[in-house]
Protein backbone atom coordinates (compact mmCIF):
# COMPACT_ATOMS: atom_id res chain seq x y z
CA UNK A 1 0.00 0.00 0.00
CA UNK A 2 0.83 3.59 -0.45
CA UNK A 3 0.23 6.69 0.98
CA UNK A 4 2.20 9.79 2.06
CA UNK A 5 4.57 8.42 4.14
CA UNK A 6 5.47 4.97 2.17
CA UNK A 7 5.92 3.95 -1.51
CA UNK A 8 6.76 0.21 -2.36
CA UNK A 9 8.36 -0.34 -5.96
CA UNK A 10 9.08 -3.36 -7.75
CA UNK A 11 12.49 -3.07 -9.75
CA UNK A 12 12.90 -5.94 -12.01
CA UNK A 13 16.58 -4.95 -13.03
CA UNK A 14 19.85 -3.74 -11.79
CA UNK A 15 19.08 -0.19 -14.01
CA UNK A 16 16.02 0.57 -12.40
CA UNK A 17 17.51 0.84 -8.72
CA UNK A 18 19.68 3.33 -10.69
CA UNK A 19 16.81 4.86 -12.16
CA UNK A 20 15.15 4.28 -8.81
CA UNK A 21 17.93 6.48 -7.15
CA UNK A 22 18.44 9.23 -9.55
CA UNK A 23 14.63 9.87 -9.30
CA UNK A 24 15.13 10.50 -5.22
CA UNK A 25 18.07 12.33 -6.02
CA UNK A 26 16.74 14.76 -7.72
CA UNK A 27 13.86 15.15 -5.72
CA UNK A 28 15.47 15.44 -2.74
CA UNK A 29 18.53 18.13 -4.56
CA UNK A 30 15.07 20.11 -5.20
CA UNK A 31 14.44 20.92 -1.74
CA UNK A 32 17.73 22.14 -1.05
CA UNK A 33 17.14 21.44 2.68
CA UNK A 34 20.42 19.92 5.05
CA UNK A 35 20.84 17.64 6.67
CA UNK A 36 19.51 14.08 4.72
CA UNK A 37 19.84 11.08 6.18
CA UNK A 38 18.72 8.28 4.21
CA UNK A 39 19.22 4.78 5.70
CA UNK A 40 19.44 1.59 3.53
CA UNK A 41 18.28 -2.10 5.18
CA UNK A 42 17.84 -5.27 3.29
CA UNK A 43 20.31 -8.81 3.03
CA UNK A 44 23.60 -8.78 1.16
CA UNK A 45 22.93 -8.49 -2.20
CA UNK A 46 19.86 -6.65 -2.30
CA UNK A 47 21.13 -3.36 -3.82
CA UNK A 48 22.22 -0.97 -1.13
CA UNK A 49 25.25 -0.17 -2.72
CA UNK A 50 23.86 -0.42 -5.94
CA UNK A 51 21.57 2.45 -5.05
CA UNK A 52 24.53 4.64 -3.37
CA UNK A 53 26.43 4.49 -6.10
CA UNK A 54 24.05 6.00 -8.56
CA UNK A 55 22.40 8.75 -6.12
CA UNK A 56 26.06 10.08 -5.58
CA UNK A 57 26.76 9.77 -8.74
CA UNK A 58 24.05 12.08 -9.65
CA UNK A 59 24.08 14.31 -6.80
CA UNK A 60 27.37 14.82 -8.49
CA UNK A 61 30.17 12.86 -7.53
CA UNK A 62 32.86 12.34 -10.20
CA UNK A 63 35.67 10.11 -7.91
CA UNK A 64 35.49 6.47 -7.91
CA UNK A 65 32.42 5.34 -5.63
CA UNK A 66 33.75 2.60 -3.57
CA UNK A 67 31.51 0.31 -1.29
CA UNK A 68 32.03 0.60 1.99
CA UNK A 69 31.74 -2.63 3.51
CA UNK A 70 35.39 -2.99 4.41
CA UNK A 71 36.32 0.78 5.43
CA UNK A 72 33.16 1.15 6.99
CA UNK A 73 32.99 4.59 5.86
CA UNK A 74 33.65 6.02 2.29
CA UNK A 75 33.59 10.22 2.33
CA UNK A 76 33.08 12.65 -0.07
CA UNK A 77 32.71 16.38 -0.39
CA UNK A 78 30.46 18.45 -2.36
CA UNK A 79 30.73 22.56 -2.83
CA UNK A 80 31.25 21.97 0.89
CA UNK A 81 28.76 19.49 1.57
CA UNK A 82 30.21 16.43 3.49
CA UNK A 83 28.77 13.50 1.97
CA UNK A 84 29.14 10.55 4.37
CA UNK A 85 28.67 6.37 2.73
CA UNK A 86 28.89 4.25 5.68
CA UNK A 87 28.27 0.20 5.72
CA UNK A 88 27.89 -1.09 9.25
CA UNK A 89 27.64 -4.40 8.64
CA UNK A 90 30.65 -5.63 10.24
CA UNK A 91 30.29 -3.38 13.37
CA UNK A 92 28.77 -5.55 16.25
CA UNK A 93 27.16 -3.35 18.75
CA UNK A 94 27.13 0.06 19.31
CA UNK A 95 30.29 0.19 21.71
CA UNK A 96 32.09 -0.42 18.37
CA UNK A 97 30.72 2.47 16.52
CA UNK A 98 31.50 4.74 19.68
CA UNK A 99 35.16 3.30 19.41
CA UNK A 100 35.14 3.88 15.60
CA UNK A 101 35.29 7.66 16.78
CA UNK A 102 32.35 8.61 14.18
CA UNK A 103 29.45 10.06 16.64
CA UNK A 104 30.36 13.26 15.98
CA UNK A 105 30.32 13.12 12.25
CA UNK A 106 26.36 12.40 12.38
CA UNK A 107 26.28 15.82 14.32
CA UNK A 108 27.33 17.08 10.59
CA UNK A 109 24.34 19.76 9.99
CA UNK A 110 25.42 20.14 6.63
CA UNK A 111 25.98 16.65 4.98
CA UNK A 112 24.55 13.95 3.53
CA UNK A 113 24.44 10.64 4.95
CA UNK A 114 23.69 7.07 3.37
CA UNK A 115 24.13 4.49 5.71
CA UNK A 116 23.91 0.67 5.30
CA UNK A 117 22.92 -1.66 7.82
CA UNK A 118 21.78 1.34 10.08
CA UNK A 119 20.50 -1.71 12.38
CA UNK A 120 23.86 -2.60 13.25
CA UNK A 121 23.91 0.85 15.75
CA UNK A 122 20.54 1.96 15.72
CA UNK A 123 21.07 3.20 19.44
CA UNK A 124 23.68 5.47 18.26
CA UNK A 125 22.07 7.39 14.95
CA UNK A 126 19.59 9.70 14.74
CA UNK A 127 15.94 9.15 12.91
CA UNK A 128 16.34 9.05 8.94
CA UNK A 129 14.17 11.20 6.88
CA UNK A 130 13.51 7.87 4.96
CA UNK A 131 14.40 4.07 5.12
CA UNK A 132 14.77 2.32 2.31
CA UNK A 133 14.42 -1.61 2.68
CA UNK A 134 15.79 -4.02 0.00
CA UNK A 135 14.32 -7.37 -0.55
CA UNK A 136 15.23 -9.57 -3.74
CA UNK A 137 11.80 -10.70 -5.68
CA UNK A 138 12.11 -13.11 -8.42
CA UNK A 139 14.97 -11.41 -10.50
CA UNK A 140 14.62 -8.39 -9.14
CA UNK A 141 14.06 -6.57 -5.97
CA UNK A 142 11.35 -4.82 -3.76
CA UNK A 143 11.58 -1.82 -2.15
CA UNK A 144 9.80 -0.35 0.76
CA UNK A 145 10.17 3.58 1.08
CA UNK A 146 9.35 4.45 4.88
CA UNK A 147 9.53 8.65 5.44
CA UNK A 148 10.21 9.33 9.00
CA UNK A 149 10.33 13.26 9.18
CA UNK A 150 8.51 16.14 7.70
CA UNK A 151 11.24 16.33 4.93
CA UNK A 152 10.91 12.92 4.65
CA UNK A 153 7.38 12.89 3.94
CA UNK A 154 8.18 15.88 1.32
CA UNK A 155 10.27 13.55 -0.69
CA UNK A 156 7.25 11.53 0.06
CA UNK A 157 5.09 13.41 -1.91
CA UNK A 158 7.19 14.30 -4.67
CA UNK A 159 7.45 10.77 -5.37
CA UNK A 160 4.26 9.97 -5.74
CA UNK A 161 3.15 12.94 -8.22
CA UNK A 162 6.62 10.96 -10.41
CA UNK A 163 5.63 7.41 -9.54
CA UNK A 164 3.64 6.96 -13.20
CA UNK A 165 6.83 8.40 -14.97
CA UNK A 166 8.54 5.56 -12.56
CA UNK A 167 6.59 3.61 -13.38
CA UNK A 168 6.40 3.97 -16.95
CA UNK A 169 9.92 3.96 -17.70
CA UNK A 170 10.95 1.29 -15.47
N1 LIG B 1 16.56 -4.12 -9.08
C1 LIG B 1 17.50 -5.06 -9.23
N2 LIG B 1 17.24 -6.20 -9.90
C2 LIG B 1 18.20 -7.16 -10.05
N3 LIG B 1 19.46 -7.05 -9.56
C3 LIG B 1 19.77 -5.91 -8.88
C4 LIG B 1 18.81 -4.87 -8.69
N4 LIG B 1 19.42 -3.87 -7.98
C5 LIG B 1 20.69 -4.28 -7.75
N5 LIG B 1 20.93 -5.49 -8.28
C6 LIG B 1 22.17 -6.29 -8.24
O1 LIG B 1 22.38 -6.81 -6.95
C7 LIG B 1 23.77 -7.09 -6.77
C8 LIG B 1 24.24 -6.75 -5.38
O2 LIG B 1 24.08 -5.38 -5.17
P1 LIG B 1 24.80 -4.51 -4.03
O3 LIG B 1 24.34 -3.13 -4.33
O4 LIG B 1 26.25 -4.77 -3.96
O5 LIG B 1 24.08 -5.08 -2.70
P2 LIG B 1 24.26 -4.72 -1.16
O6 LIG B 1 24.97 -3.40 -1.04
O7 LIG B 1 22.82 -4.65 -0.66
O8 LIG B 1 25.01 -5.86 -0.54
C9 LIG B 1 24.50 -6.32 -7.87
O9 LIG B 1 25.00 -7.27 -8.79
C10 LIG B 1 23.42 -5.46 -8.50
O10 LIG B 1 23.63 -5.29 -9.90
MG1 LIG C 1 26.63 -2.86 0.18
Amino acid sequence: MNNSNNIDLFLPRSHNTDFFANVLAKTILSHNKKPIRIYLKGEIGTGKTTFARSFLKTIGIIDKIKSPSYSILEQYNIESINIYHFDFYRLNNHIEFLDLGFKDLLLDEEAIFLIEWPEKTKESLPIPDIEISFQCYKEGRIVKILAQTIQGIGWMKIMETKKINLQNLL
